[in-house]
């Protein structure tokens, strides 16, 4: 039987790899992003023979998530990457900042899940996009907060959906070469280059590979867990020259 994954913020980066990898491991895939964009992804992969239908909603807009949900049921997976970012220095942050990257990052999450949730079928499995920088990034403090929040939703979604045996994991990325990095300034990017253990950024595809196995019936007892992807740079080194030893 073909699964049925609805994933969000589709039209690019993450989620666009994300969408052709659960397509290429043979689920029927309902894309959605608020970008036009996401019509382009699906019919690239409508065109290689996959089952790809694409909607322009907002992650917001709970009565057309709904409506879209409705129309798909039952669901199997969901994937919620749908996502915005920044950085500003804490003290010029504004309320703007913070309620914007809640009402995408957070709520847009809690609300496609609690609408997916509604109509999926027992035994699903439902993955949300954290980000590593929930232990800390400098100035991304709207950011970090609000993925922070994704983290404890993923955790209290496990254990409210266990009894129906869906299970609920975050993918926390280190930084992946998308749109969203190209937002920081050169010299940034390079502090970030630095602190990659394998000694590259992530590219999207590694981020599909993690999500696809969370997303996958082989996963059959995780639930309530963050995975971090990010090449080891959680780990807290960058790779430094050699030194001799005092103890050879
Ligand atoms: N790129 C990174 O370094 C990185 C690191 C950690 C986590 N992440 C997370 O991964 C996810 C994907 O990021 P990306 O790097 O591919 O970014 P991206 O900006 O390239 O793609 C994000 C997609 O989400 C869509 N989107 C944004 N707001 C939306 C909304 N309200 N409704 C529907 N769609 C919406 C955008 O249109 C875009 O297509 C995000 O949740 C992001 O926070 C990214």
């Amino acid at each position: 039987m073909k699964e049925t994954a609805l994933v969000t913020g589709a039209a690019r980066g993450i989620g666009r790899a994300i969408v052709e990898r659960l397509a290429a491991d043979g689920y029927r895939v309902i894309a959605i992003d608020r970008l036009e964009d996401v019509h382009a992804v699906a019919a690239t992969l409508v065109a290689g023979g996959a089952e790809v239908e694409a909607a322009v909603i907002d992650v917001q807009d709970r009565a057309a998530i709904a409506a879209l949900v409705e129309r798909h049921a039952p669901l199997d997976v969901i994937v919620n990457n749908a996502g915005i970012t920044g950085t500003r220095k804490f003290e010029d942050l504004t309320e703007e900042d913070f309620r914007s990257n809640f009402d995408v990052n957070t709520l847009g999450t809690f609300i496609v899940a609690q609408e997916g949730a509604r109509r999926m079928r027992n035994g699903g499995r439902i993955v949300n996009m954290a980000s590593r920088s929930f232990a800390g990034t400098p100035q991304m403090a709207h950011y970090v907060a609000s993925k922070t929040a994704v983290v404890g939703l993923t955790r209290a979604m496990a254990i409210d959906l266990s009894p129906r045996d869906i299970k609920v994991n975050a993918v926390a990325p280190g930084v992946v070469d998308t749109e969203m990095l190209h937002y920081m300034t050169p010299e940034r990017q390079q502090v970030m280059l630095s602190l990659q253990l394998l000694g590259r950024i992530g590219q999207p595809e590694d981020i599909a590979r993690a999500v696809a196995f969370l997303a996958s019936r082989e996963n059959r007892y995780i639930t309530g867990q963050v995975l971090i992807v990010d090449g080891g740079r959680s780990l807290g080194q960058g790779q430094l020259p050699p030194e001799p030893s005092p103890f050879n």
